[in-house]
């Protein structure tokens, strides 16, 4: 079934204001397969402003040649469309280096004084932004530059903005000092903390699917619902990034803000227009309502594994601890389930599982939400128990779409009973060019919509949730941490998890 209903455009696309994208990190990897690549579909959709320039920063200057050329290799490999060599010359014109090292303030000076300059020249109005595409241990030195030097400061009728990538801190204090830090050099409306999970189509839909119809969400509680999984398991191992994943755990990694974004999604009450105050400010609430668990209840409420090598489709993995920069004795998981629950009418009683993990049989992100099942068996060739579970399945990754698990009367004289679903699936509908999924939040910030940005309270309330979890397993050390094989489902104790409450985790496949 491909033919789609009437639709309706809640958004008319307009182009940005003229403007400055200046990006830390010009040179890194970050700047190359993702950020560019945005740019590069915005400008092959008209959505960048007609006034604009990318300034690309690096604490080792390059020319602006080598830079250009750079970006250029890094379009033709990361580009999600075939790159148009007018657009790409088009948007690499726009691009000036510039070096600028946090531990040298001069430059910072000298920085503002180029900016200023260029600006002038290609009439951007003063308008920028800032983008930290950094290890997070620049954030706070480079913020604290651009205060000093004013290139924060919004005059004039001009903005200013600063865009920060994730991880927003490693727990609850850090991000929080953080957070303290930033605010004295900008106000918050100027802040745009980037999880790039909001910036996916699937993601953002779970927002129209439950608020723009009505038949969701009289049913979307704890009187109907027993209970949700969160799961966002991938094939990959750490590959490269031992140094920064031994460092930081599928826990801080995934948690407190992908999985969370999920999570506020699905069970934030409506907010009453949707605007960034009424929307994050619904988010915000609802993770500061997830009970704060005792780190004995966080140890029994939590598995976290490790991998061990194995063979994921053609591809062999070593052991984690063989990983380049980890440790032979690294207790860093590589995998996390949790069981929590959030204190407030709509869900009590009602658990969210969520799991997470690298180097499993099969990458899939999806939310389930199973339904109580119905209260007794009427048709008496099947049981209750026997019964297909009702589940509404949120695709994100590979299928985007939505499904519904329920049960149907198999054709034939006698009832009998089996469980089907009813899919929707985005491509079968829409036929949208493939994106980085950067785009939308890219565009966001230059429009100065903030909606799908976290705020300061949500990412504190997330790392609050998880604090006892972090806590516990740093005590815990090598004890509790199970070992699973590479291309397996992840370790037993996350069945085990949910066993011991009667349910079973939904089969991926
Ligand atoms: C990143 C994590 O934020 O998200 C990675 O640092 C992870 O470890 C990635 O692989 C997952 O993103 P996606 O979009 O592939 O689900």
């Amino acid at each position: 079934m491909t033919d789609a209903l009437p639709q309706t455009h809640l958004t008319n696309q307009k182009k940005p204001d003229p403007c400055s994208f200046v990006i830390f990190g010009a040179t890194g990897d970050l700047t190359h397969r993702l950020v560019m690549p945005s740019l590069y579909n915005l400008e092959a959709t008209g959505l960048l402003p007609d006034k604009f320039c990318v300034v690309g920063v690096a604490r080792k200057g390059t020319s602006n040649d080598d830079l250009r050329d750079s970006l250029m290799k890094g379009l033709r490999q990361y580009a999600t469309r075939p790159v148009d060599d007018k657009v790409a010359r088009r948007l690499l014109e726009c691009v000036t280096s510039i070096e600028a090292d946090p531990a040298d303030p001069t430059s910072f000076d000298a920085m503002r004084e180029r900016l200023e300059k260029l600006e002038t020249n290609r009439s951007t109005g003063g308008n920028r932004l800032f983008y930290l595409a950094t290890p997070p241990t620049a954030f706070a030195p480079i913020s604290r530059q651009l205060g000093r030097t004013g290139m924060l400061k919004e005059a004039n009728g001009a903005w200013r903005r600063l865009v920060v990538e994730k991880p927003f801190g490693t727990d609850l204090a850090s991000a929080k000092a953080l957070n303290d830090e930033l605010l004295q050099i900008v106000t918050e409306h100027q802040i745009y903390r980037i999880d790039h999970y909001l910036g996916k189509e699937t993601v953002q839909n779970i927002l129209v699917l439950r608020f723009a119809n009505g038949m969701f969400e009289p049913i979307w509680n704890r009187n109907h619902i027993d209970h949700v999984q969160i799961t966002v398991d991938e094939k990959l191992g750490v590959g490269h990034r031992g140094s920064f994943y031994d460092a930081t755990g599928a826990l801080r990694d995934m948690v407190p803000n992908h999985l969370f974004q999920l999570l506020s999604l699905v069970a934030m009450e409506p907010p009453i227009r949707f605007d960034a105050h009424s929307v994050r400010s619904e988010k915000a609430d609802v993770l500061a309502a997830i009970q704060t668990q005792s780190e004995t209840e966080a140890l029994r409420n939590s598995v976290r594994g490790q991998y061990l090598g194995g063979r994921i489709g053609d591809t062999e993995i070593e052991d984690y601890t063989r990983t380049e920069d980890v440790g032979p004795d690294s207790t860093t998981e590589t995998y996390a389930a949790l069981k929590l629950t959030i204190d407030n009418w709509r869900w009590a009683g009602v658990p969210f599982y969520l799991r997470t993990g690298k180097a499993l049989g099969i990458k899939r992100t999806e939310v389930a939400i199973k339904f109580k099942q119905a209260p007794f068996a009427m048709f008496n060739c099947t049981s209750v128990d026997a019964l297909a579970e009702n589940y509404m399945m949120i695709g994100v990754e590979p299928t985007e779409g939505i499904a519904l698990q329920f049960n149907t009367k198999i054709p034939g004289p006698t009832i009998t009973l089996s469980g089907v679903e009813m899919k929707f699936r985005y491509k079968d509908y829409f036929k949208a060019e493939p994106a980085t999924g950067y785009e939308t939040l890219i565009y966001d910030c230059m429009i100065g919509d903030n909606i799908l940005f976290q705020r300061a309270d949500s990412v504190e309330a997330g790392w609050k949730a998880v604090q006892p979890f972090l806590d516990a397993w740093k005590k815990a050390g090598a004890k509790g941490l199970e070992k699973y094989k590479a291309g397996s489902e992840g370790p037993t104790g996350a069945e085990e998890l949910l066993k011991r409450d009667g349910r079973t985790w939904r089969k991926l496949s």
